[in-house]
C-alpha cells in the first residue's frame, strides 16, 4: 500500500469510530429519558393531602441564605412583621423542581445569595413543594397547578395586606418550577411583573396549551432560558418550544459546555448511571447558574441575539442589535414583549463568567480555478488593543466553494478590545474524507501541486456583536498572498463605509 493509502484507511476507520460516539450518545440520551420517566412506571404512591397546605414560603435572611429561618403564613400578618418583610423592596419567590432527594438542591442557596447580592433590600422566598415535587415525576408535573394556585393565593393576600405593587414581584422557577410559576401567575388576582423560567419542564409540558404551562400571559414580561432541549423519542428534558416573551437558548439550548454528557460515558464504570444524572443535571442546571452568573457579574453581562435558528446563528449572521434584535442574557434582560414570541442565542464559556465576545467573519474565496465541496481547516488570531485570541478554529457549516462569500460566528473568551489585526490560516484537511476528495488529491499529487489551492482571501469584514462596530480587513501585504500560509490582515485604509452603504460590491484588489 501506498502512504496515502493507508492514511485513507486510517481517517477511514477513524471517521467510522467518531461516528460511533456520536450514536452512542444518541444511545445515552435515550437511557437518561429512560430514567427519567422510568419511576411513573410503578404504582402510584398517593398521598392523601387534599386539605394540607402544599407550598411553603420561607423568606431567607442574606446572612444565611441557606436556612429556612421564618415562614410567612398567608393568613397571619404578623408573620410578615416577624420575619421582617419589607414591603418597599422587590420580593422574589424562587420555587425549585421536580426532587428525588426531597431536599433542596445546593443551586437554591447560591440563587438566594446571589438576589440578596444585587438587591440587598429585597425579600427572597423560597417556596417549598419538595412533598409534592418528591414524588413520580408525572405525579410531581401534575401537582404543579395546584401548587401554583396556592402561590396565587399567597400572592393575593400579601397583596391586599401589604399593598405591594405586583410590579416589584419576581417569580423564578426552575425546571417544574417554571410551570409552578406559570400558574402561581395566571391565577393571581392581578398580574405579577415578571416570571424567570429556568429551563423549565419538558415531558407533559411540551406543545400543551398555553393554560396548562409556563406562557407569556402569566406576567407582565416572561422571560426564559433554555439549557437542555435535547429531542429524543419526541422528548426533552428542558421545554424545547419558546414559553415566554423572550426564549434565549444558549448555545442552541442543547448542551452545555463543561457538562460533557459525552464524558460521563467514560464515567459510568465507575459511577454507573449516577455519571448520567450529573451530567443532565449540569446541562439541566446550567440555566441556573447563567442566571446566578447575571446577578454577580453585572459588569461582564452576557448578550444574546435574535435569531431564526441556531444554524443561522452559528454562521454569524445574527449579530445585529437593531431593533431590539439583541437582549441582555438574564436578571438584566430588557423587558420587551412583542406581538410574536423572540427566540434569541448566544454562546457561553464552561464556567463563570459564562459571557463570550461573538464575532462574525464574512470571507470571500476566490480562484481562478473551479474548486467546491472543500472542507479545509480554518483557523484565525485576533489581535487587539487589550489583548489578543490566537489559533481559533472557524466552524465550517457547510463546504467552501469558489468566488463565495461564506459567513462564520467565531468567538473569544477574552476581550481583547478594539480588534487591530488578524491572521487567518487554511489548511487543507483529510477529515472531510470523501471519494471525491480523495480522488482530487491523488490527481494534484500526480500533476505536483498537492498543495497549492490557488485560493486567495483579500478581504475579511467583521461585526462584533459586543460592541456593534463593524471593520474590514485586507491583506496587509498583497504580494505575498498565498493561503498555504498564514496571511495577515490588516484594518483596510479608507475603509470606514459601513456595510449597508457600500457601493462597490466587488473588490478590486489592485487598490490594496
Ligand atoms: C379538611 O377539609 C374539610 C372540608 O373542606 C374540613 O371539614 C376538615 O375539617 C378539614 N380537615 C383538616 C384536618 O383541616
Ligand atoms: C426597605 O426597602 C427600602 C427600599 O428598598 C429601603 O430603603 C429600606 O431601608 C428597607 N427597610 C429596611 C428595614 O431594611
Ligand atoms: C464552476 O462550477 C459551477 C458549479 O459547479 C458552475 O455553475 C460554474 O459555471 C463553474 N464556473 C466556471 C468558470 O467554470
Ligand atoms: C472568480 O472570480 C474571479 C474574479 O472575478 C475570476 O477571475 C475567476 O475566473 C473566477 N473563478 C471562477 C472559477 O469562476
Amino acid at each position: 500500500m501506498k502512504g496515502w493509502q493507508i492514511r485513507c484507511l486510517f481517517f477511514l476507520v477513524l471517521y467510522t469510530a467518531v461516528e460511533n460516539v456520536t450514536s452512542l450518545e444518541e444511545e445515552l440520551a435515550d437511557s437518561i429519558f429512560g430514567n427519567f420517566l422510568d419511576p411513573l412506571k410503578d404504582l402510584f404512591d398517593q398521598k392523601d393531602d387534599s386539605n394540607e397546605s402544599i407550598a411553603k414560603f420561607s423568606l431567607r435572611k442574606p446572612s444565611q441564605p441557606d436556612d429556612d429561618l421564618c415562614y410567612i403564613i398567608p393568613g397571619k400578618p404578623e408573620s410578615l412583621a416577624s420575619c421582617t418583610f419589607n414591603s418597599t423592596s422587590k420580593t422574589f419567590l424562587v420555587i425549585h423542581g421536580w426532587t428525588i432527594s426531597g431536599m433542596f438542591e445546593s443551586w437554591v442557596a447560591k440563587l438566594v445569595s446571589a438576589l440578596y447580592e444585587r438587591e440587598r433590600t429585597a425579600n427572597v422566598i423560597v417556596v417549598d413543594w419538595l412533598s409534592s415535587a418528591q414524588n413520580h415525576y408525572v405525579v410531581a408535573a401534575q401537582k404543579t397547578k395546584a401548587v401554583g394556585q396556592e402561590i396565587a393565593r399567597f400572592i393575593d393576600w400579601i397583596e391586599e395586606t401589604t399593598n405591594i405593587p405586583l410590579e416589584n414581584l419576581h417569580l423564578i422557577g426552575y425546571s417544574l418550577g417554571a410551570h409552578v410559576a406559570g400558574f402561581a401567575g395566571s391565577h393571581a388576582t392581578n398580574k405579577v411583573g415578571r416570571i424567570t423560567g429556568l429551563d423549565p419542564a419538558g415531558p407533559d409540558f411540551e406543545g400543551e396549551h398555553a393554560h396548562r404551562r409556563l406562557s407569556p400571559d402569566d406576567a407582565h414580561f416572561v422571560d426564559v432560558l433554555h439549557t437542555f432541549t435535547r429531542g429524543s423519542l419526541g422528548l426533552s428534558i428542558g421545554i424545547q418550544q419558546p414559553v415566554g416573551h423572550v426564549d434565549i437558548y444558549p448555545n442552541g439550548g442543547s448542551f452545555q459546555p463543561g457538562c460533557n454528557l459525552r464524558g460521563a460515558l467514560e464515567k459510568i464504570a465507575n459511577l454507573g448511571i449516577f455519571a448520567i444524572t450529573d451530567a443532565v443535571k449540569c446541562e439541566h442546571e446550567r440555566s441556573v447558574h447563567l442566571f446566578i452568573d447575571s446577578l454577580l457579574n453585572e459588569q461582564e453581562a452576557a448578550k444574546a441575539y435574535r435569531c431564526g435558528s441556531t444554524d443561522m446563528f452559528d454562521r454569524g449572521m445574527c449579530l445585529s442589535c437593531r431593533k431590539s434584535r439583541c437582549n441582555t442574557v438574564g436578571y438584566d434582560i430588557s423587558k420587551v414583549r412583542k406581538a410574536r414570541n423572540v427566540q434569541m442565542y448566544t454562546k457561553t464559556r464552561a464556567s463563570m463568567p459564562f459571557r463570550v465576545y461573538h464575532y462574525q467573519l464574512k470571507i470571500h474565496f476566490s480562484s481562478k480555478v473551479n474548486r467546491s465541496e472543500m472542507e479545509p481547516s480554518l483557523t484565525v488570531s485576533l489581535y487587539g488593543t487589550k489583548d489578543e485570541a490566537e489559533n481559533l478554529e472557524l466552524k465550517l457549516k457547510e463546504k467552501i466553494s469558489t468566488n463565495k462569500t461564506h459567513s462564520f460566528l467565531l468567538v473569544t473568551e477574552k476581550d481583547i478590545g478594539d480588534l487591530m489585526m488578524l491572521k487567518f490560516k487554511w489548511e487543507e484537511t483529510t477529515s472531510g474524507w470523501s471519494a471525491s476528495n480523495m480522488l482530487r488529491m491523488v490527481s494534484s499529487w500526480w500533476s505536483g501541486d498537492s498543495d497549492d489551492t490557488g485560493m486567495e482571501v483579500h478581504k475579511i469584514r467583521i461585526r462584533v456583536g459586543e460592541t456593534q462596530q463593524k471593520v474590514v480587513f485586507c491583506v496587509k501585504d498583497p504580494q505575498t498572498q498565498s493561503l498555504a500560509q498564514e496571511v495577515t490582515f490588516v484594518k483596510c485604509k479608507g475603509e470606514w463605509r459601513t456595510n449597508s452603504k457600500r457601493t462597490p460590491k466587488r473588490i478590486t484588489l489592485e487598490n490594496h
